[in-house]
């Protein structure tokens, strides 16, 4: 066998070109002279779509298990439970002669409106990072590779293809990128897709700072850089830019373009040779795991209803759950019978077999009579009989469980979402038949926040069913009856209104671009900033029983940024039935030069205790844990002072905290130039240093008149406040006669002080 440098030594210039671009839908170019194998990708990401034919694009595909989707996943807050679906996904692409699967889908959800949300993980970065590499881990550890996507700064549907996404270099480092970042570094996928849109007017599979600066150079990426379907526009700009593989293919105008490159000059060889090279570092990584065999539907299937439980969350329950042994239930919704348990798009599983709610409850609840009515059509048409009928079956009943999906229409990957509302009837089935039946329960299954304010105050208890992939009836069976307790947090906030949210006057951009105007502030970042009440706050999920948190302590009250520090906090579970608790752990800077959000998720633990059980967590935070990206010195900085840890249940419901106290290891440049303000310059440590006593020299004539009607003599606050903020150059020429030389020729010799 061969070296991959021989291969690419033994590779004509036309297998080279070709080897960068599919020859199929989902497959790689094969060079069979040399032994050297196509690769098969194939979607993701919460289950496999391996198409029965490879040259179509949507067609019919094998079955496979479909777990839950992402907003799913991301409730559980569980990190191993994740890595065992992944491992389950990896068997299945084995049996299905799958080399690649693309996904995790790891993008910010940076509105509720975004139609593909349901396939992302979180408005959090730092949860949406530890997901997305607890899922490649799992897959990857069975020799399987994955597709981190879709990078990046990729968040709405709307000109999904074309629009320019227009975000300051903080916000990007801080908000849009980290999560690329933690799945990069901790889970090392083998590839990583790049997204259609553009970023800051440059197509992100023509990016060169995104694709080699930022994720080859700086984060170590190894694996090769895939297109999304489509996404390369020029094949030549898009190998500059550092894309490895073009996909779908065949292309062979493309590879026609790349090989006349090549002639003339215009690519270098060593370039085309580069992504040859990665390309084919992941062929052979790939055919070292044997494909085929079977997998173990039946097993998957109850993985699939595991973590739909865990990851489904509880809203609200006036103690009407877990189910107590009513006997007449009345069961109203459509989704009851025809399950909703996933979205629709490039996802879109085939799946092995799928629970049916409502057989499911039966199934638990042998004793109990069971009524069905459909509540609400399947499109959003409005059909008054439906709820009368509802009404009536739920008036003679003890209990009324309704499960109501969002439509298609509302909800998918190609177009974001209308509003954030059930539909017309939806809202008037909730109330009429809450208007009868005190003990309604609604269960919802959507894959993205809706406004509940219309109608909750109808319902006893509410359940976040998500889309709950293909086991998710029984799941909610389980939840209702109390076999499992419920667990699951929130990792996006549900808020009240839509004209709440924060990206509301900047979505979805105009005339080809959308402005991040909300920068870092998204989801309950904005919120706290805002101090805008919300509906369900970011981490929040109610549980059978109450846990209570003890004896918050650190490893160091003082510490230096580059050791970090180690929490520990007590949890018990004080109630009477066995539980697990989401811990969640948000750091609050006390004073930053700039401006941060009021606290951000740093660490976080899930624990499961037996009831009357206590256990200590354990969580750890590092330089990252602290450090905010400054675009002045282009860098993650800390700063020294006072941090709080905040230690909740919620990112509302903070239960302990402490505060702690940072001494930075940084030795940063300064900043000043020439433009530089008086501010800034007595702000900057070697600045106020040199500039001193020239500036008490330059005061001490003008004393009198700043100082004005002041009886001390003092120069008052608001008129040094004034000064502060005028450019310093400009304020010399204020006093140009009693200063030593012209002011420019001052400031000039005072950064060469400074920067020597
Ligand atoms: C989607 C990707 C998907 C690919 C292949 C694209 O339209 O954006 O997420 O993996 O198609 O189906």
């Amino acid at each position: 066998m061969f070296t991959v440098e021989e291969m690419i030594e033994k590779m004509t210039l036309e297998e080279k070109a070709a080897i960068c671009t599919g020859t199929s839908a989902w497959t790689t170019t094969p060079v069979e002279r040399l032994g050297i194998p196509e690769l098969m990708l194939a979607d993701g990401p919460h289950g496999l779509r391996r198409e029965i034919n490879s040259s179509g694009l949507l067609s019919e595909s094998m079955p496979a298990t479909c777990f839950p989707t992402a907003s799913c996943l991301a409730s559980t807050w569980d990190v191993n439970l994740i890595r065992e679906m992944g491992q389950a996904l990896a068997q299945e692409c084995i049996s299905l002669k799958v080399d690649v699967i693309l996904g995790p889908g790891t993008n910010m959800k940076r509105t509720p409106l975004g139609g593909r949300n349901f396939e992302y993980f979180s408005e959090d970065p730092y949860l949406a990072g530890q997901m997305s590499a607890s899922f490649i881990n799992g897959v990857q550890s069975k020799g399987v590779g994955t597709s981190l996507k879709h990078f990046a700064g990729n968040n709405q549907e709307t000109q999904r293809m074309t629009i320019s996404t227009e975000v300051d270099e903080r916000t990007l480092r801080e908000i849009y990128l980290p999560a690329f970042e933690i799945a990069v570094k901790q889970g090392k996928p083998w590839t990583v897709m790049c997204a259609y849109n553009k970023l800051n007017g440059i197509y992100c599979s023509e990016n060169h700072r995104l694709l080699v600066d930022i994720l080859k150079d700086e984060w170590g990426f190894e694996g090769l850089v895939v297109s999304d379907w489509g996404a390369v526009h020029d094949r030549v700009a898009s190998l500059l830019a550092g894309l490895d593989l073009e996909m779908p293919g065949p292309r062979g105008l493309r590879v026609k373009a790349v090989v006349d490159a090549v002639s003339s000059g215009i690519l270098e060889e060593s370039i085309l040779d580069e992504a040859v090279g990665r390309i084919l570092r992941i062929v052979l990584k790939a055919a070292e795991s044997p494909k085929g065999g079977e997998f173990d539907n039946k097993a998957h299937h109850a993985l699939a209803r595991r973590i739909a439980s865990a990851g489904m969350v509880l809203l609200k329950n006036n103690g009407i759950l877990p189910l107590k042994g009513q006997k007449k239930i009345a069961v109203i919704g459509r989704a009851a019978k025809e399950a909703h348990f996933q979205g629709g798009g490039s996802s879109h599983i085939n799946p092995t077999q799928v629970d049916s709610p409502f057989d499911e409850l039966r199934a638990l609840a042998s004793d109990s009579e069971f009524s069905y009515s459909e509540g609400y059509p399947a499109d959003d048409s409005f059909h008054e009989e439906l709820i009368n009928e509802a009404v009536a079956n739920a008036r003679s009943a003890e209990v009324a469980l309704l499960y109501l999906a969002l439509p298609e229409s509302k909800e998918s990957e190609g177009y974001d979402r209308p509003d954030l509302d059930l539909t017309h009837q939806q809202i008037e089935l909730i109330n009429a038949v809450g208007a009868v039946q005190p003990n309604t329960v609604v269960i919802l299954n959507n894959g993205a926040p809706v406004v509940v304010a219309d109608w909750i105050n109808n319902t006893a208890a509410l359940l976040e069913a998500w889309m709950m992939g293909q086991a998710g009836g029984g799941a909610i069976a389980d939840l209702l009856f109390g076999k499992v307790n419920p667990s699951g947090k929130l990792a996006e906030t549900f808020p009240l209104r839509l004209v709440d949210t924060p990206a509301t006057i900047n979505f979805p951009g105009e005339n080809g671009e959308v402005r991040y105007g909300e920068g870092l502030f998204i989801g309950y970042r904005y919120y706290d900033a805002k101090q805008l009440q919300v509906q369900f706050p970011f981490g929040y999920g109610l549980s059978y029983t109450n846990f209570t948190y003890s004896n918050l302590r650190v490893s160091n009250d003082k510490f230096r940024d580059v050791d970090g520090l180690t929490i520990k906090v007590d949890i018990s579970n004080s109630g009477s039935i066995a539980g697990s608790e989401v811990v969640q752990l948000y750091v609050h800077d006390q004073k930053s030069e700039l401006v941060r959000p009021y606290k951000e998720l740093k660490a976080f633990d899930r624990v499961f205790l037996a009831a009357g059980e206590t256990k200590t967590v354990s969580m750890k935070l590092d330089f990252r844990s602290f450090a905010y990206f400054h675009p002045g010195y282009k860098r993650w900085i800390s700063e020294d002072g006072q941090f709080d840890l905040l230690v909740g249940s919620s990112s509302t419901d903070i239960r302990c905290r402490k505060t702690v106290s940072l001494v930075s290891t940084l030795v940063l440049p300064s900043l000043l130039t020439r433009e530089s303000t008086l501010r800034a310059w007595l702000s900057d440590a070697h600045g106020k240093e040199v500039f001193t006593p020239l500036f008490n020299q330059f005061l001490a004539p003008m004393q009198k008149m700043l100082a004005g009607d002041d009886e001390n003599g003092e120069i008052p606050p608001d008129t040094l406040n004034y000064l502060m903020e005028m450019q310093l150059v400009d304020l010399l020429h204020f006093a140009e006669g009693t200063l030593p030389g012209s002011p420019e020729d001052i400031v000039n010799n005072l950064l060469t002080q400074v920067y020597g």
